[in-house]
């Protein structure tokens, strides 16, 4: 009943312990140094190498280390029948609230304009914006988006979220699906992105959509690289439809040298640091699942394929 983990050699150091510890009993293995196949029953990682998952032929359980399952379902031999697990746990899920509360209020109150004028030696008031008269938008109203969008309205802001299917959170005005996304943006000053990448979402901000934001409008994408159509981005900061751009993730990763946005005056980038999966909490909450799993009760968190989340 062993577990084989996924992951290079920084990742491999941070969780082998920690797996261990959350799980004396369990055999656990990592790959490439996995022993006889037909003994893993459960996998962990956050992009497992292309059809090693397809050659494990008693896999019971498929976890993913991220709450994003894109890195999983991008290898087209991952067995269908085996169910796939998307990590949540609540360090996770604070951990975004935190970076998105803190780009937003940056944003918000003009950090980086204070940030350049410092840098200039300016001393210079500009106009302030209360919370409650501020607009943010939040893409995707799942177990992250609903948090970040719960906090922002604690915070006194104007809160909207858009989902594929209806929501009722207080506090916040929830727009659904195709007809809910244009009055969605036409309302959004500060659009966060919180959507799973799938065949739906891939290049869903793109000019045509990031156009229809209000003048002078930010985004903040914590998502994933391929929401987004660089490009556009670069072109609407250029021409000033948009203000500025916090940017956690990247089509290609990490960011190439020579990306413009590693320069670019209107644009913020982190390297997909937005909410890290940390190694004890996460490594318990797979044992938990195991736990449960083997007591014959249902895996929680499960992936629906046809989705794609
Ligand atoms: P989740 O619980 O699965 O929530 C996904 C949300 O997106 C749901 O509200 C869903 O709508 C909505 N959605 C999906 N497809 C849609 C569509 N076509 N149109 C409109 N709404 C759609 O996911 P989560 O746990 O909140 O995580 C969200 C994403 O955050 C992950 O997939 C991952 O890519 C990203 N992430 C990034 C970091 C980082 O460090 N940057 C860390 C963790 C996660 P319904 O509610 O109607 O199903
Ligand atoms: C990180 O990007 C995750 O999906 O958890």
């Amino acid at each position: 009943m062993a577990l084989l983990f996924f992951g290079n050699a920084d990742r491999v150091a941070e969780w082998l312990p920690e797996l261990r510890r959350a799980m004396p009993d369990r055999d656990i293995r990592v790959w490439p140094d996995a022993g006889d196949l037909s003994e893993i029953r459960y996998s962990l990682g956050f992009a497992p190498p292309e059809g090693v998952l397809a050659s494990l032929p008693n896999l019971r359980a498929i976890f993913s280390t991220g709450a994003g399952v894109d890195g999983t379902l991008r290898d087209p031999t991952v067995p269908a029948d085996v169910p796939i697990v998307r990590m949540v746990e609540q360090g996770l899920t604070e951990g975004m609230t935190e970076y998105v509360v803190m780009h937003v209020l940056a944003w918000h109150r003009d950090l980086w304009t204070y940030a350049g004028m410092q840098a200039a030696g300016e001393w210079r008031k500009l106009d302030q914006t209360l919370a409650r008269d501020r607009r943010v938008g939040v893409m995707g109203l799942g177990v992250l988006g609903e948090d970040a969008a719960r906090m922002l309205a604690a915070l006194r802001f104007d809160v909207a979220g858009w989902s594929r299917t209806a929501k009722e959170i207080p506090g916040v005005a929830c727009f659904a699906g195709e007809e809910g996304l244009g009055p969605f943006l036409a309302r959004t000053e500060i659009l966060v992105c919180l959507l799973p990448l799938t065949a739906q979402t891939r290049g869903i901000m793109d000019r045509g959509l990031l156009s229809r934001l209000p003048r002078g409008a930010v985004l903040v994408n914590v998502a994933r690289g391929q929401h987004l159509v660089e490009e556009d981005l670069v072109a609407l900061l250029d021409e000033g439809h948009l203000a500025g751009a916090t940017l956690d993730v990247f089509r290609e990763e990490p960011l190439p040298e020579a990306h413009p946005f590693w320069r670019h005056p209107k644009v913020r980038t982190t390297p997909h640091i937005a909410s890290i999966t940390l190694a004890p909490s996460a490594s318990r909450e797979v044992a938990r699942q195991i736990a449960r799993f083997e007591a014959g009760e249902p895996l929680e968190n499960v992936v629906d394929r046809a989705r794609g989340y």
